[in-house]
């Protein structure tokens, strides 16, 4: 079962300033979601995190970033002109559209039976015109994948590189898609972000460094925080593989709407390589010091989304438990049990009120936190009643609280709160940012 329902993720999200609806102002703008100011921390940190397993931990990754706007040959060599469709219908009655396999015989909108068209292909890029002129010769394409910009960039890279097999190159960045039907909150949008690795392979290779990739991955999110419960690997069925895959294997997560692709972990052979090579005439190929021959490798390819991975980090991390209030009796706290390197804001520095003896202290302790916790965000709360206060930390995932206090006057010591236990530890001042420094990296 998931922890939570999508409903409750998302009035949370809008509530506490993870994520709102595109343009809200405006009736919003189906499938294009605007992450708030803890919503950007989250996923900043998500990629962070990503970016740290796969490149800087490892040495043999290498990053890059690629523009979106690409010459539109790519996109015929990589078959996304031809072949990145999906079938949909429409229904007679409310000319409402819906992808085939998303529906049975009745139109979810106006109920009516056996109304569907007869399903069509529908490419999901968007087209857009470059420069001036709005005509078939300036039409390209918004990037459907990132990993386009990886593999024309093979040979740049491997040139200004020296890399030898087996090597990857990480990329982070928009991908767009016109899909039919966006929805589940973020999980299905128009406009998500990706964090793709093209992990290149000699041929033989490939099958092992497949199996060894969807380990790593399926780690990644276990070491993270999310229950090994709520996941679990997919393989694709001959029929459902992409036009470039030899294999894939999906990671699912439990979503409340059930389980759904968290990432997908494809085979993709010497498909792009060879593509590209023949449609751009520049070969593409490796020089093996061992055989003397130039080969073409293959690719392992580990996709991940990070707005899907922001949704089932915040999703597995929700807990509603009892806890006990000041006047003796129990009351329920909402908290997200968020990893510390992912939780959007680490530490919050909470004077135990507003009295005026206390606030040069508080601010004092803010800015020291500030300066001395540097790249990871801290705030200052001193609105309403310290209980108020810890539950709103709690349930946007803080895992420490800082309380300055009346004795804070006397013994320059501060409390330390930690979210998960509630236990409470005195600390001095002077030693403050070690020990939360400590906490953090734990
Ligand atoms: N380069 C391979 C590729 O793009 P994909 O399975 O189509 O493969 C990879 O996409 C990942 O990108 C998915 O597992 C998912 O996390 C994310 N993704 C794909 N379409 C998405 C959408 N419409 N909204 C949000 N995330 C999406």
């Amino acid at each position: 079962m998931a922890n939570v329902t999508m409903d409750k993720i998302v009035s949370l999200c809008k509530r506490r300033g993870f994520i709102f609806q595109s343009s809200e102002i405006y009736g919003g703008q189906g499938g294009a979601w605007d992450y708030g100011p803890l919503g950007v921390e989250l996923k900043n940190n998500i990629k962070r995190a990503w970016w740290r397993a796969n490149v800087l931990e490892r040495p043999d990754m290498v990053g890059l970033d690629a523009a979106i706007l690409m010459n539109p040959r790519v996109w015929e060599a990589s078959g996304h002109v031809g072949h990145f469709a999906d079938p949909m219908v429409d229904c007679r009655a409310c000319k409402h559209r819906f992808r085939a396999e998303d529906i049975g015989d009745t139109c979810p909108d106006c109920g009516a039976k056996g109304s569907f068209t007869e399903a069509r292909m529908f490419n999901l890029m968007f087209k857009t015109f470059v420069g001036p002129v709005e005509e078939e010769a300036a039409t390209t394409y918004l990037r459907p994948e990132t990993a386009q910009g990886i593999f024309v960039n093979f040979a740049n890279v491997l040139t200004a590189m020296r890399r030898k097999l087996p090597f990857g190159i990480a990329q982070v960045g928009k991908a767009f898609r016109n899909e039919i039907t966006p929805g589940n909150f973020t999980f299905r949008s128009r406009e998500f972000e990706q964090m793709e690795i093209e992990f290149f392979v000699k041929p033989g290779d490939d099958e092992g460094w497949h199996q060894r990739w969807i380990q790593e991955r399926l780690d990644w999110y276990t070491g993270l925080g999310i229950d090994a419960a709520h996941l679990r690997l997919r393989i694709h069925g001959q029929e459902e593989l992409s036009h470039y895959s030899k294999g894939t294997t999906d990671i699912d997560y439990l979503f409340p709407m059930g389980w759904s692709e968290l990432e997908g972990i494809a085979n993709r052979t010497d498909f792009d390589l060879k593509q590209h090579t023949q449609f751009s005439g520049e070969p593409l190929t490796y020089f093996d010091e061992e055989t003397k021959e130039h080969i073409v490798p293959y690719v392992i390819e580990p996709s991940a989304g990070a707005d899907r991975a922001t949704l089932a980090f915040l999703l597995d991390a929700y807990r509603e438990e009892e806890a006990p209030t000041g006047s003796g009796g129990t009351e329920t706290r909402v908290l997200l049990r968020l990893h510390k390197d992912l939780a959007p804001v680490k530490v919050a520095v909470l004077p135990l009120s507003r009295n005026e003896k206390l606030l040069p202290t508080g601010q004092e302790v803010y800015d020291l936190l500030r300066k001395g916790l540097r790249d990871r965000m801290v705030q200052y709360d001193d609105a309403q009643s310290i209980g108020r206060r810890y539950r709103r930390q709690d349930e946007t995932g803080t895992p420490f609280c800082v309380t300055v206090d009346f004795d804070t006057l006397e013994d320059r010591a501060v409390t330390i709160r930690e979210r998960d236990s509630m236990a409470q530890e005195r600390v001095a001042i002077e030693e403050l940012v070690v020990a939360l420094r400590e906490r953090l990296e734990e």
